[in-house]
C-alpha cells in the first residue's frame, strides 16, 4: 500500500523508552526468544510485527505495539488505515499473515495463537463491535448473560436446567447502573436506543471480567448524550486491572480519554503519542493521520 517510510523503524517498540534494565529481564531470557525487548512488567499485551495482507492489499504492516496495564490506548487513523483489521487479529477473527501476539499470563508474556474469537475471549481479550452479535428479540439481560446463564438453586437448576432469571435481571441492572445506565434489563434489545444497545454490548464484555477490552467505534450510531455516557463508561473501565483499546473516529473523544494514542496510516503505526507527557492537540493527530497523503 504505502512505500516504506523512514519513521517505521523508530516505531518498532513504542513504549520501550521506559524499559531499560527491568527486573523482567530474567523472564525474557527464560525460553521466550520471540520477545524482542525486555519484558517490562507494565505490558499486558504486545504485538510484534503484526501483519495482515488481503492479496495485494497490505491492510496492516509490521505493527509492534504494547498495551500497558490499566491504560486506555486509542488507535486513531483515517478510513482504511487498518484499525479494524489490527484488532480483528487481536480478537481472533482474522489470522495474521505474519507477526506475533503476546499476552501476560502467569506473570510472563506468552505467545498466543488464536483460531477463533472464542480463543481470544478465553485468553482475556473481549472485543465490542457496534451492535455486535446482540440478539434483537432477546432481552438486555439475556444478551448480557448469553452463554453463561446462571441456573436456579436446587433440582430446578441441576435437574431441569432452569435459568435463574431473577438473578440475571438483578445482576444486569446492577452492572448497567455501574456503567451509568438505568433502564429495565428485561427490555428486548430492538427496543433500546443506540447508546443503550452499546451499553448492553459493553456490559456483556465486562461481566466476563476480561483484562483487555477492545472497543471498535463505540460511539458511532450513538447520540451526543449517548456518546458522553459511553465515554464516561470507557473512562471508568481501567480499574487497576483492566486495559482498554479504543478505536474512534472522534478525535476529541480520543484526546480526551486516552492515555496513549497510536496513530495508524496506510496499515502502519506511524506514531504513539502519550497524552500525559506530550502536549497533544487535536490538530496534531489529524495532521499525523494525513501527513503523507497531502504531500
Ligand atoms: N476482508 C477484506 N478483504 C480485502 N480487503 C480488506 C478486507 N478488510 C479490510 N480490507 C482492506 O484493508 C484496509 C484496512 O481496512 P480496515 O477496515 O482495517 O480499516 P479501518 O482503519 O478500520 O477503516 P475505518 O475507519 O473505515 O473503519 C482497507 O484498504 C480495506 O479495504
Ligand atoms: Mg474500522
Amino acid at each position: 500500500m504505502s512505500q516504506s517510510d523512514s519513521d517505521t523503524e523508530s516505531d518498532a517498540a513504542p513504549s520501550a523508552d521506559a524499559a531499560g534494565a527491568q527486573p523482567g529481564d530474567a523472564t525474557a531470557s527464560a525460553g521466550e526468544p520471540e520477545v524482542p525487548v525486555a519484558d517490562d512488567e507494565e505490558v499486558v499485551l504486545r504485538t510484534k510485527d503484526l501483519t495482515k495482507f488481503f492479496g495485494a492489499i497490505e491492510a496492516v504492516r509490521d505493527v509492534s505495539l504494547d498495551v500497558n496495564a490499566d491504560e486506555i490506548l486509542a488507535i486513531a487513523g483515517d478510513n482504511g488505515a487498518g484499525k479494524t483489521t489490527f484488532i480483528k487479529m487481536l480478537s481472533g477473527v482474522l489470522e495474521p499473515t505474519r507477526g506475533e501476539i503476546f499476552l501476560r499470563q502467569d506473570g510472563r508474556l506468552e505467545r498466543q495463537y488464536f483460531s477463533s474469537s472464542k480463543d481470544a475471549m478465553d485468553a482475556g481479550i473481549a472485543t465490542v463491535y457496534q451492535g455486535q452479535h446482540l440478539s434483537p428479540t432477546a432481552s438486555a439481560a439475556n444478551n448480557i448473560f448469553l452463554g453463561m446463564e446462571p441456573l436456579r438453586d436446587g433440582p430446578e437448576g441441576w435437574l431441569l436446567r432452569r435459568v435463574d432469571d431473577e438473578y440475571m435481571i438483578g445482576e444486569s441492572r446492577k452492572l448497567l447502573a455501574d456503567i451509568g445506565f438505568d433502564f429495565d434489563p428485561r427490555t428486548p434489545v430492538d427496543e433500546l436506543s443506540g447508546g443503550q444497545k452499546q451499553a448492553v454490548a459493553v456490559a456483556r464484555a465486562l461481566i466476563r471480567d476480561p483484562p483487555i477490552i477492545v472497543l471498535d467505534e463505540p460511539t458511532s450510531e450513538v447520540s451526543t448524550t449517548g456518546t458522553d455516557k459511553i465515554i464516561d463508561l470507557v473512562r471508568g473501565i481501567p480499574d487497576g486491572e483492566k486495559s482498554v483499546i479504543l478505536i474512534s473516529h472522534k478525535i476529541d473523544v480520543v484526546v480526551d480519554v486516552a492515555d496513549r494514542i497510536a496513530v495508524m496510516r496506510d496499515g502502519e503505526v506511524v506514531e504513539v503519542l502519550d497524552t500525559q507527557r506530550d502536549d497533544v492537540a487535536r490538530m496534531d493527530i489529524v495532521e499525523r493521520m494525513h501527513r503523507e497523503r497531502e504531500r
